[in-house]
Parts: structure tokens; sequence; C-alpha cells
């Protein structure tokens, strides 16, 4: 039988959701926590009293001495990811590390000398390509029903008040800690979504501004994004849309269109027969779900697939669904929006 997997959680914010992961994944033992803020175990011990028997650590590099531990989930600010995955590499440990994995694609791909060089396992995190209603998009796209895909919408539309900002010494809208804002931060789901779906990008046009925040980065990105399969699409991401909507992912192509306003689907229409009955019986599947509101920073879902995932990628000995080069795709995509947003030009991919 597989063994059980002794797992420790570093950063207990949204760390909480990697926290209730590991006490529900099978095959998985939660057996260190750690945070430089001791105060951040109260509210960890309230939400899930399963976490007591846990050992709490305030310093990292103590904690990887544990040999108890063989997973350590990384959910520290994100400009701070790859240092630490490669210390826990470097103590034997898996990772499984929150989105972004760094903040530029060299820090990420750093992670992954260190990955070959030891053999152990990274996983990332990308949670929304589990959303329910992007298994048949993602289908509908690769078996190339929507004809040909010419353009489309991947559009964040989301709110954070000044408070959210000043949260734990202000790291959020930074460009060393969070790399970005709008879309480095909040932004980076759907842009990774954006090149699952429609393949690797050639060329970005971008500006950004800062519209309503007291911060370095952006709070407002507005972009075209043009693919290497033609089509061209606009990625718009913003935190100042009061009091804060939802992610609309448009596709448009020649035989038919797919919208999801977070993760409902509003429109499924594609050529054939049965047009009608088709997207009568996708609204009613994933339409209006009940899906919690995607613009709610304190709603985190899906972390348990990832944490499941990392679990049975050590027990199993595969690799886990989002690897570092994997996660490198949409931090690419965001520099490269900065990049042509402060020098005016298109950046042009190889
Ligand atoms: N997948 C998602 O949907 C999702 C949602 C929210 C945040 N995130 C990502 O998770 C990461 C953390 O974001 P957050 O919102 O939880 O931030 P946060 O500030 O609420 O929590 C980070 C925690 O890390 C702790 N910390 C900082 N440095 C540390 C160190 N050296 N050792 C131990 N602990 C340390 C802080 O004290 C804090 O409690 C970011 O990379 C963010 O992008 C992902």
């Amino acid at each position: 039988m597989a063994k059980t997997v002794g797992f420790a959680v570093v950063g207990l914010g949204v760390g909480h959701a990697h926290v209730k992961g590991a006490l529900e994944a099978e095959g998985c033992k939660l057996v260190a926590l750690c945070d430089i803020r001791p105060q951040t175990l109260d509210r960890i011990l309230e939400k899930h009293p399963g976490a007591a028997s846990a050992k709490f650590y305030t310093d990292y590099t103590e904690m990887l001495k544990n040999p108890e531990i063989d997973v350590v989930s990384i959910c520290t600010p994100s400009g701070m990811h790859s240092d630490m995955v490669i210390e826990a590499l470097r103590a034997g440990k898996h990772v499984l590390c929150e989105k972004p994995m760094d903040i530029t694609v060299d820090k990420i791909l750093a992670i992954e000398e260190v990955r070959k060089e030891t053999g152990l396992k990274v996983g990332g995190v990308f949670q929304n390509r589990r959303n329910a209603v992007m298994e048949p998009t993602k289908k509908a796209v690769e078996e190339g029903r929507l004809g040909e895909i010419y353009t489309g919408l991947f559009r964040v539309n989301w709110y954070r008040s000044d408070e959210y900002f000043l949260h734990n010494d202000g790291w959020r809208g930074t460009w060393a800690l969070d790399g970005g804002g709008s879309l480095m931060n909040q932004g980076v789901h759907t842009v990774d979504l954006m090149q699952w779906l429609l393949g690797e990008v050639k060329s970005v046009r971008s500006i950004m501004r800062i519209v309503n925040h007291k911060i370095e980065t952006e709070d407002f990105t507005n972009s075209i994004i043009t693919f290497k399969s033609g089509a061209v699409v606009n990625l718009i991401s913003t935190t100042s849309a009061y009091p804060g909507y939802g992610t609309d992912i448009q596709l448009t192509g020649t035989d038919g269109s797919i919208h999801i306003d977070g993760d409902r689907l509003t429109v499924w229409r594609i050529k054939g027969d049965n047009m009608k009955e088709e997207e009568a019986e996708m609204l009613q599947k994933y339409g209006a779900a009940g899906v919690v509101p995607a613009s709610d920073h304190t709603v985190v879902r899906g972390h348990s697939f990832h944490v499941q995932d990392i679990v049975d990628a050590v027990r199993f000995d595969r690799e886990p669904m989002i690897g570092p080069v994997e996660a490198t795709k949409a931090v690419r995509i965001i520099n490269a929006v900065y990049e042509s947003a402060r020098t005016g030009k298109e950046v042009v991919f190889d």
C-alpha cells in the first residue's frame, strides 16, 4: 500500500484552503504549519480544529528539518515563492506552490532546474481549470467545434478595497512581492485559462493604469493578444470595478460561441441540427449553478484538488497536473503585458 504523505503548509492566509485540503485528502496527514505571524494559527484552528495536532513553526528553515514532512505547500507572498520552493527541494521535500509559482519566468525556471536535479515533485495551483464548465469548454475547443476561433474576451472585472492592499505590511500591489497588480495577482488564473484554451501567443499590445488605488502596480490593464492560431483576443483586468463583478470568458468562432461568467455558462451556441437543444441542456447543467461571485477574495475553491494531486503524485510517482514549465506560460504573457504597457510597443514572442 502507498505510504501516507506528511503534509506541511507555510503561509496561513489562503494557506487555510491547503490546510482544509490536507485534512480531507486521502493518503495524507497534516503534520506541520508555519507562519511568521503566530496569530494566524488561531484562525486556522477556529476553522479547522483537526489541524491542532500539526506542529506549528514560525521559522520556515526550522520546519524543513522535520523528517515527518514529505510535501510543503507554499502560500506566502508571490515574490518569495521560488526561494522557498528551492529551499524545500534542497531539504528533500516535494512542493505544492500557490499561483503564480513566482513573478518572473526566470525564477520559475530556476525551480525547474532544481526539480530536475533532485527528482522531487513540484506542483502549481491553477484551480480554475477544474471549474465544472471548463471541461466541456476545453473539449469543444479541442475538437474544433467552434470553427475558427478568431476573437474572444477574457475580462477580470473585480474590486479590491484599500484595506485589502494594506493587509500584512502591504505586500499586495508591489512589484517586488506581487509582481504586478490586477493581472499578476487576480488575473493570472484567467490568463492561464486563456492560453490553455487558445494555445501559444504570438504578440501582445497593452496599456495599464492605476485607476483608484494607492499602490505601485497597475489596477487596470487592457491588452490585445494575438495568438499563433491567428485569434486576436481582448484581455482586460481590473480591481477597481466597484463593487466587483465576475470574470467573463467569451470565445467567438466561425461555427459557434461560448460565454462564461465566473464559472457559470451563459451562452453555448454551436452549429448543428440540435443547436437549441444542446444549449438548453448545457445551460441547465452549467448555467446558474449558484456559484459564488469570483470578486469575493475571501472565498477560495478548488484547492483540495491540487492538494490531492500532489499527494497522489508523491504516492504513485507521477507528475502533478501543473509543473513549473506549465506555470511559466501565464507569467510570460503577464510580463509581456507590462513590458508593452511600459514601452508603448508590441511585444513579439519567439
Ligand atoms: N489560488 C488562489 O485562488 C489564491 C487565492 C489567494 C492567494 N493566492 C496566492 O497565495 C499567496 C499568498 O496570498 P494570501 O492572499 O494568502 O496572502 P496573505 O498575506 O493573506 O498570507 C500570506 C501569509 O504568509 C506569511 N508569511 C510571509 N512571509 C513568510 C515567511 N517567510 N515564512 C512564513 N510565513 C510567511 C504571512 O505572515 C501571511 O500570514 C500569494 O502568492 C497569492 O497570489 C492564491
